[in-house]
């Protein structure tokens, strides 16, 4: 019986050395310590031994269970160990590799200009002043000192809106320029004080929309930043200084500046500010067409016609305006050739602008 014993205990072990995983494991476990296996089936034969043999042959067996079952639990813990070992090898993480770099939005080119405009505008006192994009007849020519029939209209194609409106007055158009904001800013200020106004002093930014041909150097839609100062005693030495200290601030202390007479119906007189070519320095380039000289807005004295339908005296009350359009500047300073690049939503294009 004791020799048996031995022969279990041997051939178990022998067995157990060839295990490679778990489940063969497993198999093992019940095969040898499990309730059926060969030393368990000993103590049930104990009976038919002798009194002598008995205690030495219940130790022995007692031995090879305990060892067998040591042996089960030390090869458990060094599967489990190579298991382990194998995963942190293939599932390998290198912490000290550089992380993957975001990629992150950015603001459109046209809105970082315009917001740049409206910061130096801000800073020399405009306050920004939205207002609608779809305007009657009414306020983006009449009340401007554009009538029905107006050869000014011409200046500006137009999007009609077919509402069915038959009063001329009461025709709903896509605004071509940004100065109906001055007639509802006027009449909001001068409605709260009809006696005595309050002084302005306001930037109209905002999409306007023009009724042309699309090409490299026209769109159908583009910005505008108008700005209207209204008050007592307002000249155009106050729309010179402003303008030019503008220009300072957007294109640099150097930037030189001329004013040329030219005509809008809502301002008298009127003008046109032109910048030194920033590409050629004056010396007269492709970008300026050999003059030297860039366009940059239009602008002059509010019109006492536009005052009076703003409800500011213009016995009392005189003011300037000014419109730019920031796309054309920001074409400009880009050298920008084809302002479709502006709206046309091109990535390679956009990225440039970081
Ligand atoms: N509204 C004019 C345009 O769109 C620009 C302008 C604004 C001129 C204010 C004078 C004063 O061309």
């Amino acid at each position: 019986m004791l020799e048996k014993l031995n022969e279990i205990e041997k051939a178990a072990l022998e067995s157990l050395a060839a295990i490679a995983d778990e489940a063969a494991l497993e198999a093992w476990r019940v095969a040898n310590v499990g309730r059926s296996s060969p030393v368990m089936s000993v103590f049930s034969q104990m009976g038919a031994l002798s009194k002598e043999e008995r205690p030495l042959v219940g130790q022995r067996a007692n031995q090879v269970k305990l060892a067998l079952e040591a042996a089960f639990a030390e090869k458990q813990s060094a599967l489990k160990q190579a298991a382990l070992q194998q995963s942190l090898a293939s599932e390998r993480l290198d912490i000290s590799l550089p992380g993957r770099p975001l990629r992150a939005g950015g603001l459109h080119p046209a809105t970082q200009n315009l917001r740049r405009i409206l910061a130096i505008l801000a800073e020399m006192g405009f306050q920004v002043y939205t207002s609608r994009e779809v305007e009657s007849d009414e306020y983006n020519f009449q009340l401007l000192n554009i009538p029905p029939y107006h050869p000014a209209r011409e200046m500006q194609d137009t999007f009609y809106i077919d509402t069915g409106a038959s009063d001329e007055a009461e025709r709903q158009v896509l605004r071509t320029h940004t100065s109906p904001g001055q007639i509802r800013a006027m009449r909001q200020f001068s409605a709260e004080n009809p006696e005595n106004p309050p002084e302005i002093r306001i930037a109209l930014p905002g999409m306007v929309y023009r009724f042309e041909q699309i090409t490299a150097r026209s769109e159908v839609q583009f910005n505008q930043v108008e700005g209207l100062v209204v008050g007592k005693n307002i000249t155009f030495g106050d729309l010179k200084g402003t303008l030019a200290e503008f220009v300072r601030r957007m294109f640099g202390r150097g930037a030189k500046t001329r004013f040329r007479a030219s005509y809008f119906p809502f301002t008298e007189p009127s003008a046109e500010m032109d910048v030194e070519c920033f590409v050629c320095g004056g010396k007269g380039c492709g970008v300026c067409k050999k003059s030297g000289w860039l366009e940059i807005l239009g602008c002059g004295m509010v019109h006492p016609v536009v005052l009076q339908n703003g409800g500011y005296d213009p016995q009392k009350y005189t003011g300037f305006a000014f419109g730019m359009g920031p796309e054309r500047q920001l074409m400009l300073r880009h050298k920008i050739e084809d302002i479709r690049y502006i709206w046309g939503n091109d990535l390679r294009f956009l990225e440039q602008f970081g």
